[in-house]
């Protein structure tokens, strides 16, 4: 939720690279073969053009958080467990922990830094303000990627395992939020609040 101004800068690359290189060798020259195996990946980020030399292992969330400095994104389990990673790409939520950056050459991510500003909130962060829908806050950006796809996979008619009915289209209940927001943990248990902020954004009764 920063001013777009700060998301400019922001996008820039870093160009820790090298530095990174230098912190497993050790050595300068050995640091010069391993940018020899860095790998240019392109991607739409938050509506913006970037362009990135990564090592080929580096993580979606660690391309997000440690080269473009979009620190919103964060690192709970860093393996899948926790949903606290999770971000949108080309339209789809995804634990970015689990996926790396150059298989996302050309797609389109948005974090919750594009989701909305400080000064025009998406309703979704807007919800979850209204509802206490957060305490620490750690979980909350990957809730709110994930309450914004769970309703867009509603809408479009996407089953979930608690849908009774594969012949109708889903509606927003208590147990489709329950059941889709599965993967996305809170320890601070705000977990009745979310599913009353998504509610308020789907204009449901649930
Ligand atoms: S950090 Fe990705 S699922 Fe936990
Ligand atoms: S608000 Fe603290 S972990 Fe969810």
């Amino acid at each position: 939720m920063r001013a777009p101004e700060r998301m400019q800068q922001d996008m820039t690359p870093t160009g820790n690279d090298n530095a990174t290189a230098d912190n497993v060798t050790g050595s300068g020259s050995s640091a010069a073969g391993l940018a020899a195996t860095l790998m240019p990946v392109g991607m739409e980020v938050n509506g913006m053009t970037v362009a990135l030399s990564l090592d080929p292992r580096t993580t979606l969330l660690d391309a997000m958080r440690e080269h473009l400095r979009l620190n919103g994104t964060k690192k709970g389990c860093d393996h899948g467990q926790c949903g606290a990673c999770t971000v949108i790409v080309n339209g789809q939520r995804i634990n970015s922990c689990l996926t790396l950056a150059v298989m996302h050459d050309g797609d389109a991510v948005t974090t919750i830094e594009g989701l909305g500003t400080v000064d025009d909130l998406h309703p979704m962060q807007a919800a979850f303000v209204k509802h206490d829908g957060y305490q620490c806050g750690y979980c909350t950006p990957g809730q709110i990627c994930s309450a914004v796809s769970v309703l867009k996979e509603i809408a479009a008619g996407v089953p979930s395992h608690a849908t009774a009915d594969l012949t109708a289209t889903p509606t927003v209940t208590r147990d489709e939020i329950s059941e889709r927001m599965s993967g996305n943990l809170c320890r601070c248990g705000a977990y009745s609040n979310i599913a009353e902020a998504m509610v308020e954004v789907a204009g449901a009764e649930a």
